[in-house]
């Protein structure tokens, strides 16, 4: 195992797209950021500065962080935010973890433009679990706002409402042919005609889930969120925000060049879009003068597609990766997701929308939870989030109001050391048009079972996947219907979990588990490190 270090300097860089130039907050002045490289095993060192005028903290998104929650970066979650002109090294070992994941500023709306891509390669000598590829790639998509994305969400705020939507979607910061400016800000893939490549696809949009296709080519998957997968083929892929998806590509079509596209599903019937990212895959040797074939993308309502494509999705299972899914459970937890509205004094209506789980809408603390846990800081959070929903009702057939309304509070739910959980994620909106990609920090976890309306507790677990569910560290919970999944609370600290859509985020969408520490070595919380920001 080697020691990888790198340095991040936050600073405000002009960065220029779609005919707009903007200052913004960046990393090494790079947009999007640096690729962090290491390997299963290797100590990270990861020395950040700010140089800008917002408080910052990067997450490591999907890196298990075991016991080490202090490098896990969710602001006020498990450190106080690194404040201009300080530094702070998140320092953090892999352990038992390789493929793609993904790193983001955690605070505010920061990550709008704040990251950029982990690649975790296997232990020296250990190959992959599918054919080498001959070459691999990053393809991070993400969004642009030809506007201050603070400033907008700053004015939405005021008014109670949603901020501006982005202008356009991006593949490696680039939207590509289809936007004013854009012809050099278009991502070109180069490839040699016979070969295989990996792609490594990372969806770092704000607020879009995103389908993506390449022209006449179609694509294996392989890896999901950092696990090996059961290989299976497919035109087209759909990531939520926070995952990713590894996939081999064949260079087999006629020498020329391909659109690769990533437009978002909606789930809605009359969604439009109008923001459709497109790179090149250019085969070697062909001119630039050759006019690309144009991919055939599922359209953003087809529900059908993004349900039949994660019904394909299963942990590989094999003998060197088994998927251990417990197949007990301690402790059943079951959660509503809502969208309301609530009072809000300061805005210009006097009501905010609002979201909640379980109808309590989460209040972000002034001091860090996981500090405020370690040292037994009182009146910080309350350990009594409901298992349950206060009443329970017709979860997608009730009329909105049903969540209207909701508590707010800084509640959290504990979790026994090593106790088995099953967590139900119910969605009860009927104006949500998107799935609710939930995303858990510090853990991987199975997604046993997914489906549409109520989740039946006498029916629905029969038909769970038990042998070999989809293991990954962020998970849709689809349109007016139901996911469960399973993992074990084998890793001590605090854990935020929420919805991905940072508009969500943002809403209330979200809570955190303390897990307690175990009684033997090994198996509680590490100490914090000297140079842990201060709130
Ligand atoms: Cu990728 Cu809590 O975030």
């Amino acid at each position: 195992a080697a020691i990888k270090t790198y340095n991040f300097d936050i600073k405000v860089a002009n960065v220029s797209r779609l005919c707009h130039a903007k200052p913004m907050v960046t990393v090494n002045g790079l947009f999007p950021g640096p690729t962090v490289y290491a390997r299963d095993g290797d100590n990270v060192l990861i020395n950040v500065t700010n140089h800008a005028q917002y408080n910052i903290s990067i997450h490591w998104h999907g890196l298990k962080q075991f016991r080490n929650g202090w490098a896990d970066g969710p602001a006020y979650i498990t450190q106080c935010p690194i404040q201009g002109g300080r530094s702070y090294t998140y320092n953090f070992t892999v352990s038992g973890q390789r493929g793609t994941l993904w790193w983001h500023a955690h605070i505010l709306w920061l990550r709008a433009t704040v990251y950029g891509a982990i690649v975790i390669l296997p232990k020296e000598g250990t190959p992959f679990p599918f054919p080498q590829p001959y070459q691999e790639s990053n393809l991070i998509l993400g969004e642009w706002w030809n506007n201050d994305v603070e400033e907008a969400v700053k004015q939405g705020n005021q008014l109670g409402l949603p901020p501006n939507m982005s202008d356009a979607h991006t593949i490696n910061g680039k939207p590509g042919p289809l936007f004013p400016c854009s012809e050099k800000y278009t991502y070109v893939m180069e490839v040699e005609q016979g070969r295989t490549y990996l792609l490594r696809i990372i969806n770092a949009a704000l607020n879009d889930e995103l389908f993506f296709a390449i022209a006449n080519h179609t694509m294996t998957v392989v890896e999901i969120d950092a696990v090996y997968t059961k290989p299976f083929t497919t035109n087209a892929i759909l990531l939520g925000p926070g995952q990713t998806t590894n996939v081999l590509v064949r260079a087999g079509q006629a020498p020329g060049r391909y659109y690769m596209g990533a437009r978002p599903f909606m789930d809605a019937p009359l969604s439009v879009d109008n923001k459709t990212a497109m790179a090149i895959l250019q085969y070697r040797g062909v001119p630039n003068t050759v006019f690309p074939t144009v991919p055939v993308l599922p359209l953003p309502n087809d529900t059908a597609f993004a349900l039949s494509y994660t019904g394909k999705l299963r942990s590989l299972n094999s003998k060197e990766y088994p998927a251990n899914v417990p197949l007990t459970v301690d402790r059943h937890l079951f959660y509503t997701i809502g969208l309301g509205v609530n009072s809000c004094p300061t805005c210009l209506n006097g009501t905010q929308l609002t979201a909640s789980l379980n109808n309590i809408t989460f209040v972000m603390p002034q001091v860090a939870l996981l500090q405020a846990h370690y040292l037994g800081i009182k009146g910080v959070f309350r350990a009594d989030f409901p298992d349950q929903p206060p009443t329970p009702f017709n979860y997608t057939g009730a009329p909105l109001t049903a969540n209207l309304g909701t508590a707010k509070g800084t509640r959290l739910s504990k979790l026994a050391y090593n106790s088995t959980v099953e967590l139900v994620l119910q969605d009860t909106n009927l104006l949500t048009v998107e799935s609710h990609p939930f995303h858990l920090h510090g853990y991987n976890f199975f997604v046993v079972g997914t489906g549409v309306g109520n989740f039946n507790p006498k029916t629905d677990p029969a038909k769970y996947n038990l042998v070999d569910p989809p293991e990954r560290n962020t998970v849709g919970v689809p349109t007016g219907g139901w996911t469960a999944i399973r993992f074990r609370a084998d890793n001590p600290g605090v854990w935020f979990m929420h919805c991905h859509l940072e508009l969500h985020t943002m809403w209330g969408l979200k809570t955190a588990f303390v897990v307690e520490n175990g009684k033997g070595a090994g198996q509680s919380i590490l100490p914090p490190p000297k140079d842990l920001p201060t709130c």
